[in-house]
C-alpha cells in the first residue's frame, strides 16, 4: 500500500503528539520535521525517526511527494504557514486557533475551497468519545429545551510572574484564543446551537513578567534561575470571563484561565435543559454525569457498547479502558486522513470554517472587553 505523505511543522508539544498520533493510523507516515532551525528539526528528527528535516519549512512545500501539511507552530505562523501549503497543493491540518483574525482566517477558508484540498483546524476536544456521546443525547432530545451552558477551561502553568511562553507576547487575546476557544467549540459543537451575543471582561494579572532570555517550549519553563531573566510588560490576558445568550434564548456563562492554582488543564462544560443536565470534565474524560430531577443522577463510565448514536466509533478500547488527549488527536487525524485518500467521504471533524468561527468569537470578546459591553457575534 502506498502511504501518504506527511510532514510536520513545529518540533514542540504539539510536534510530538501529532507525530505519534499519525505514526498510529497505519496508512500514513511522516516524512518530514520542519523546526525552528535546522539543528532544532534535526534533534527532533533523530529522536523520534523521521527521515528528513530541515530549519525552513518552505523548502518541505517544493517537495510534490507530500500530500500534507500539519501547523503546529506558534500562532502568527499558521496564516502565512496554510496559506502557503494550500498554494502549493497540500491538504492542512492547522492547529488552532486558526490564524490571529478574521481577515485572515476567512482568506484560508475561500483558498481551501478554491483548491479544494483537506482543511482542518484542530478542535481535538470534539473527539472526545464522551463529548461524541453528550451530542448525541442532546440530539436525541433528553435534555429538552437547552435553557443554561456554563464551564470553564482552568490551568495554572502561567500562575507565577516567572512562568513564560510564547503565547504570553502574542496577541490580540492569549488565553481566550489559546483555552476559551477551544471551550467555546466544543460547547457550540456538542448543543448544536450558536453563541449570538456575549458580554466579556479579559484581565491580565501580571502586569510585568519575567522574560527567560533563552526560548523556553511549552510547559517546561519551572526551572530558571533569577539571573535568567528579563522583565517585559505584558498585554495579554491571564483570565477571561463571559457571559453569554446561545440559540433561541439559551444564556451561558464561561471562564478561562491560565492562573488557577492546581488546575492542570480542566475543561468543564455542564449543559442544562428543561429536562435534564449533563456534565464532563476533561480530566475524567471517560466519565460522563447525566443530570435528573426525578430519578437518581448517572454517572456513565465510558463504554463503546452504551455510548449513544454514532459515539462508540470515537472509542477503540473496550469499556473500562482509558481513553484520554492522545487518543482525540488520534481520532482526529484518522478521520482527516479519510477524507485526504477519499475526497467523498463524510468530513467528521473541525474544518477552516470552524476556525473561523472562533476568531469571531475572540474578536467579540475583545471588542466586549474593551467597550464593557455586550457585543453580537
Ligand atoms: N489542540 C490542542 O490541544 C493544542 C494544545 C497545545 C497547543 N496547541 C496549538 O499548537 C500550536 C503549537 O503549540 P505548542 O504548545 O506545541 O508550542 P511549542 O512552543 O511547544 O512548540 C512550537 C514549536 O514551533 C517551533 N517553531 C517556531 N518557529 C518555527 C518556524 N519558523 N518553523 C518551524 N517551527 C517553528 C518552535 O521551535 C517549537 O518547537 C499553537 O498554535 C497552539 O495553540 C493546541
Amino acid at each position: 500500500m502506498t502511504k501518504i505523505k506527511a510532514a510536520l511543522f513545529g518540533t514542540g508539544f504539539m510536534g510530538r503528539v501529532h507525530t505519534e498520533a499519525v505514526r498510529r493510523l497505519g496508512n500514513v507516515e511522516v516524512v518530514a520535521i520542519a523546526g525552528s532551525s535546522d539543528a532544532r528539526a534535526k534533534a527532533f528528527a533523530d529522536e523520534t525517526g523521521i527521515p528528513r528535516s530541515t530549519g525552513n519549512w518552505e523548502q518541505l512545500l517544493e517537495d510534490k511527494s507530500i500530500d500534507a501539511v500539519h501547523i503546529l507552530t506558534p500562532n502568527h505562523l499558521h496564516f502565512p504557514m496554510a496559506k502557503a501549503a494550500l498554494e502549493a497543493g497540500k491538504h492542512v491540518i492547522c492547529e488552532k486557533p486558526l490564524a490571529t483574525s478574521v481577515v485572515e482566517g476567512e482568506a484560508l477558508v475561500a483558498l481551501a475551497a478554491k483548491t479544494g484540498l483537506a482543511n482542518c483546524t484542530f478542535h481535538n476536544i470534539r473527539a472526545y468519545p464522551q463529548v461524541q456521546n453528550m451530542k448525541a443525547i442532546v440530539e436525541a432530545g433528553d435534555l429538552g429545551e437547552i435553557w443554561a451552558v456554563q464551564g470553564t477551561y482552568s490551568q495554572d502553568w502561567l500562575l507565577y510572574d516567572t512562568d513564560w511562553n510564547w503565547r504570553i507576547e502574542e496577541g490580540p487575546s492569549r488565553t481566550f484564543a489559546d483555552i476559551g476557544t477551544h471551550w467555546c467549540d466544543l460547547a457550540e459543537f456538542v448543543t448544536g446551537q450558536r453563541i449570538s451575543a456575549l458580554c466579556a471582561d479579559l484581565n491580565t494579572f501580571h502586569k510585568t513578567r519575567k522574560k527567560p532570555m533563552g526560548s523556553v517550549e511549552t510547559f517546561s519553563g519551572k526551572t530558571l534561575s533569577p539571573d535568567q531573566y528579563t522583565e517585559v510588560a505584558i498585554e495579554t490576558e491571564d483570565f477571561a470571563s463571559m457571559i453569554f445568550r446561545m440559540g433561541n434564548g439559551g444564556r451561558g456563562s464561561m471562564t478561562a484561565s491560565q492562573i488557577s492554582a492546581g488546575r492542570k488543564n480542566r475543561l468543564a462544560l455542564e449543559i442544562f435543559g428543561s429536562k435534564g443536565g449533563l456534565m464532563w470534565n476533561g480530566e475524567q474524560p471517560d466519565e460522563l454525569w447525566i443530570g435528573k430531577r426525578n430519578e437518581p443522577n448517572q454517572l456513565v463510565v465510558k463504554d463503546p457498547s452504551l455510548l449513544r448514536g454514532g459515539a462508540g466509533k470515537f472509542a477503540d478500547l473496550p469499556g473500562g479502558h482509558s481513553e484520554g488527549y492522545d487518543d482525540t488527536f488520534k481520532q482526529t487525524v484518522r478521520r482527516f486522513y479519510q477524507t485526504v485518500a477519499d475526497r467523498g467521504a463524510k468530513i467528521e471533524y473541525p474544518v477552516f470554517t470552524d476556525g473561523v468561527r472562533q476568531l469571531k468569537i475572540i474578536d467579540a470578546v475583545l471588542k466586549s472587553s474593551t467597550s464593557h459591553g455586550w457585543v453580537e457575534v
